[in-house]
């Protein structure tokens, strides 16, 4: 069995079904897998409804409908096929397309998964990509379900290790690119917000790589931008970003920032990163990259809007697109303030780990953002946990945890670590080895930080 295997096979169950449902997540990478498969399942003429949730839970499963309808799994179901055995699913009711640490069941559900054929870098969106590529081989809309597939790798960080994506997930982008929505612009500056964001905020936002002298000093970002003679206004007076500059403008900032870094003796090989615009969409919204875009998403989801960001996906640029704005302004001002408490508050350093609880003023859907953004700011070899309450259940604790890959490579697997120490408490998690989350009771939440410590201490080679 290969990979391109199950894809086939996968898409032959759905091709097969009746009816379908698509349950997928509240993440960019969810919404856009969801806008994928309902497409590729309109374009097949197979009835589909979807549902959302932020997680696939015991207090989820409610939403799951028992109906006749086949049950497409996306972007979750791999770490929770005993639920669906609990429910007594049988593997003709349901397909799985998911990029997560699939569990060990007895009831083998079909799925698209690349990760146990090492496919790391490929997210539930990309999996959807193939399979939708494989239902409907006259492609009619190649091109936007590959934009919305490269939003979604993008969303989930598959980009980020090597600065670019890889394998399938590139080969996705390529798609995009012939079909005419993708614009790979290879060699670019590595940083976020080159549609949207002023000049000085995207230098000074930027902390991977870190840039001394410019990273977290917008003053300083200015002052650089000054000596280049750049200019960051057009002649209109509106504030320029890095799409609107030329290549030598480009250039001289690239040219300045690797002479900074060199000069402090950093590495400069994160410097340069792959982007990915989208031609179709307009300039300065952003919609027009995909990091920018997977942000939207984001804020939509993880606000309980996921079906504004599927409209978004599927082409709405009125009703759903303004909401979206609206939405991704809230989302921007609450993570800032979120990254501020944490940093003013400061991070409980254990051995391994650092640890913070944030109560109940955030809510669980955005922590994990927080975490990851928080870590770059904090000390990197500690991975990073934050335990917030959830609003609608007192019982239980929502537990975010982010590492990065240098501490991968030191035998970090955060999503191990959390199914153990969760799993002895009565709790439940998975994700990944650089990002996991779990819930757990809230009565057991003293010791958890020190028990995740030593786990963590073990794993540490
Ligand atoms: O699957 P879950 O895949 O939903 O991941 C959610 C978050 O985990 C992403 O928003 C991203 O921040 C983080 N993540 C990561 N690196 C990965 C996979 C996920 O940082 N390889
Ligand atoms: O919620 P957060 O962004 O921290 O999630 C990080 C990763 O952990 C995601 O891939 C998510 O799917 C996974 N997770 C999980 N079980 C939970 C919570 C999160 O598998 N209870």
């Amino acid at each position: 069995m290969t990979f391109e295997d199950d894809v086939r096979r996968v898409a032959r169950q759905i091709q097969d079904a009746d009816t379908v449902t698509v349950i997928s997540h509240i993440d960019a990478d969810g919404i856009t897998s969801e806008a994928i498969m309902m497409q590729a399942c309109a374009d097949a003429g197979i009835p589909a409804q979807s549902v959302f949730v932020r997680q696939l839970e015991p207090m989820t499963m409610k939403y799951v409908p028992e109906d006749s309808s086949l049950k497409v799994f996306i972007d979750l179901g791999a770490g929770q096929q005993n639920l669906l055995e609990e429910r007594s699913m049988g593997t003709e009711d349901v397909a799985i397309i998911d990029h997560h640490v699939a569990q060990n069941v007895d009831t083998p559900y079909l799925q698209a998964n690349g990760q146990p054929y090492g496919y790391n870098q490929l997210s539930a969106a990309g999996i959807g990509y193939l399979v939708a590529k494989e239902m409907n081989p006259g492609h009619p809309h190649l091109g936007i379900l590959a934009q919305n597939a490269v939003v979604g790798n993008v969303g989930d960080m598959m980009a980020r290790e090597h600065c670019g994506l890889t394998g399938p997930a590139h080969e996705i982008a390529a798609d995009g690119e012939r079909a005419g929505t993708i614009r790979i612009v290879p060699q670019e500056l590595n940083c976020y917000g080159i549609s949207t964001r002023p000049l000085r905020i995207c230098l000074s936002y930027s902390d991977d790589p870190f840039i001394p002298g410019i990273s977290n000093n917008e003053q300083k970002a200015e002052a650089f931008l000054r000596k280049l003679e750049i200019e960051e206004r057009t002649a209109g007076g509106r504030q320029r970003v890095w799409e609107d500059l030329n290549q030598n403008e480009k250039s001289a900032i690239i040219n300045g920032l690797a002479q900074q870094m060199l000069a402090t003796g950093q590495d400069i090989s994160r410097l340069l990163a792959e982007h990915y615009i989208f031609p179709g969409e307009e300039k300065g919204t952003p919609l027009r990259n995909a990091s920018e875009y997977a942000t939207m998403l984001n804020a939509c989801g993880r606000w309980a809007k996921p079906r504004v960001g599927s409209a978004v996906c599927a082409g709405d640029r009125a009703q759903a697109y303004r909401e979206g704005e609206e939405m991704l302004r809230h989302h921007k001002r609450i993570i800032r303030e979120m990254m501020e408490y944490i940093l003013d508050t400061g991070t409980t350093a254990l051995s391994h780990i650092q640890h913070i609880h944030v109560g109940d003023r955030f809510p669980d859907t955005i922590v994990g953002i927080g975490a990851g953004m928080a870590l770059s700011k904090l000390d990197y070899e500690k991975p990073i946990m934050i335990l917030c309450y959830l609003n609608d259940d007192p019982e239980l604790t929502k537990v975010s945890m982010r590492t990065n890959t240098r501490m991968v490579e030191r035998g970090v697997d955060l999503q191990a670590a959390l199914i153990t120490a969760s799993e002895e408490i009565g709790g439940g998690g998975g994700g990944h080895k650089i990002a996991a989350g779990a819930y757990i009771p809230r009565n057991a939440e003293e010791g958890f930080a020190e028990r995740v410590n030593r786990i963590i201490a073990e794993q540490r080679n």
